[in-house]
């Protein structure tokens, strides 16, 4: 099945209803997604991408009643990650000799994914084109960790259609394929799902992506991605919310979560949003417990928030599994601009709620003070409970709370605990205890790889040979991910690590 989409150019994709999992089993896609391929026929004929390769036979089937697969002159593969170049195999097996159009670094991935070194690679940069007749061209634009560090744009003139791969694209299935077509609560739930849960890290490099693209002042008249819905009806909306997005984005929301043992750290989150909502009922709160809530969601809920809680019971003297593994994660999305703190009850010793400040303050949140109580929460307690989630309300407030003194505070005896810093190893070299050797130290970005040498500098950046790590500026963006210097480490902590 083809579906027309403007011009020349047919998907010609898959659907895939079935699927619940992605990225092994850490995206739950709750509607499906699909894998969009698109021909382009013009005096040459182009394939944009593939689909999953789990759909090779099907997908070869399709195209071979849409066009003799010999009259293909082009494939442009935008990303090599298996949703979109999986079927390459099945089909280079058909047409060995195709060009294929691709980054640098895609010839790695799709190499180390299907090991033909043989297939015929033509490597593109940014503003590099390819003349496919009929007056129109292919311009190419690389977007390095868009989400992977191969993944490029393909931009055709005259049809102004952008190829946008994985970005502007969300995991959402309809037979209808078109923006302007379908459900657009759903939509736009799907796509903020999809930034918040996978591109946020790259937030940084999003808006300098997305102003490049617009400072070349190409019209765009559809934005084909390379997941779910074409963007024909304004386009542009969709670039513009994800300038929105990553620009430190955040709501009048507070998500809550956490996991319990025995109910009381759970008692104790009920009081804390009760408590939240005494003082500003005009903030939303969001309260799930991890063991039951999907983690997506709640990952989205996080990004849309001003600021998060989070709780444990104490076991072990250290935090609940399925906590840690939620802070693990909220580590690697590097979010920002967000406030945290930490409660839960516990019996003997209240680790876990140490544990958790010190994993928010070092995930970058901007930590305040936490609440712990012991055994299961009496009537003293819970008040205390809500009396932190009034103080948590006013202190985080977006807008005025002038009355709220005649609501709250009757609690006098209400002391939230000053939670003991767990220290971890650093990783940053400070200048103020630097010594020569640190003067030294080569830097690894452990996003992409690329390596400051202080020997070297970064002339393009004005860092002149010579400066060690610490006297690099903070706006310092890594010249291969556009990454800021927060995602570097010392290559010996590497090393170790
Ligand atoms: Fe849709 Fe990064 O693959």
């Amino acid at each position: 099945m083809t579906i027309h989409i403007k011009n020349n150019i047919n998907w010609v994709g898959q659907r895939d209803w079935e699927i619940l999992d992605f990225h092994g089993t850490e995206y739950k896609t709750t509607k499906g997604t699909s894998y969009n391929s698109y021909l382009i026929r013009e005096q040459k004929n182009v394939l944009i991408d593939t689909v999953d390769h789990r759909f090779s036979l099907q997908f070869i089937q399709n195209l071979e009643m849409e066009i003799d697969l010999d009259k293909i002159d082009y494939i442009v593969i935008n990303h090599a990650e298996e949703d979109h170049s999986g079927a390459l195999a099945a089909l280079m097996a058909k047409i060995p000799n195709t060009p294929i159009y691709c980054t640098e670094n895609a010839i790695d991935s799709i190499t180390g994914l299907h090991h033909h070194p043989e297939w015929n690679f033509n490597i593109v940069k940014t503003g590099d084109s390819l003349d496919i007749g009929n007056g129109k061209q292919l311009v190419f634009i690389e977007t390095p960790m868009l989400h992977w560090p191969d993944s490029m744009m393909t931009y055709l003139t005259e049809d102004a259609v952008l190829f946008s791969n994985d970005a502007f694209g969300q995991h959402y299935c309809d037979e209808r394929l078109f923006n302007d077509e379908v459900d657009q609560i759903e939509l736009m739930d799907q796509c903020l799902r999809y930034y918040s849960n996978i591109l946020t890290p790259f937030s940084s490099l999003v808006i300098a992506k997305i102003h490049e693209v617009l400072s070349f002042n190409l019209p765009v008249d559809m934005i084909a991605t390379a997941h779910g819905v074409v963007w024909r009806d304004n386009p542009t909306q969709i670039i513009h919310q994800y300038l929105q997005w990553a620009d430190n984005y955040q709501e009048d929301r507070i998500t809550i979560f956490y996991d319990s043992m025995s109910n009381n750290t759970r008692l104790m989150a009920d009081a804390i949003a009760q408590g939240i909502h005494d003082v500003d009922p005009g903030v939303s709160v969001k309260v799930f417990n991890v063991a039951r809530h999907d983690k997506n969601d709640i990952l989205a809920n996080v990004f849309r928030s001003k600021g998060i809680l989070v709780g444990s019971s104490t076991m072990n003297n250290v935090m609940m599994p399925k906590i840690a593994g939620m802070l693990e994660e909220i580590t690697g999305l590097r979010f920002k601009n967000k406030k945290a703190g930490a409660f839960g009850s516990y019996g003997w010793n209240g680790g876990a709620v140490d544990r958790i400040h010190t994993r928010l303050t070092d995930a970058g949140f901007e930590t305040t003070v936490g609440l712990k109580t012991k055994w299961k929460p009496d009537g003293k307690a819970m008040r205390e409970c809500r009396e932190h989630g009034r103080q948590i309300a006013k202190s985080w407030a977006l807008h005025d709370l002038s009355n709220v003194d005649s609501i709250s505070s009757t609690l006098t005896q209400y002391k939230p605990v000053k939670v003991a810093e767990v220290k971890t190893p650093t990783t940053q070299a400070s200048c103020a205890s630097t010594t020569s050797s640190d003067d030294k130290q080569d830097m690894l970005c452990t996003v992409c790889n690329w390596v400051y040498q202080p020997v070297l500098g970064e002339p393009n950046q004005d860092v002149q040979p010579g400066t060690p790590w610490c006297e690099v500026p903070d706006f310092f963006l890594c010249p291969d991910c556009g990454l800021g210097k927060e995602v570097f480490v010392p290559i010996a902590a590497r090393k170790a690590s």
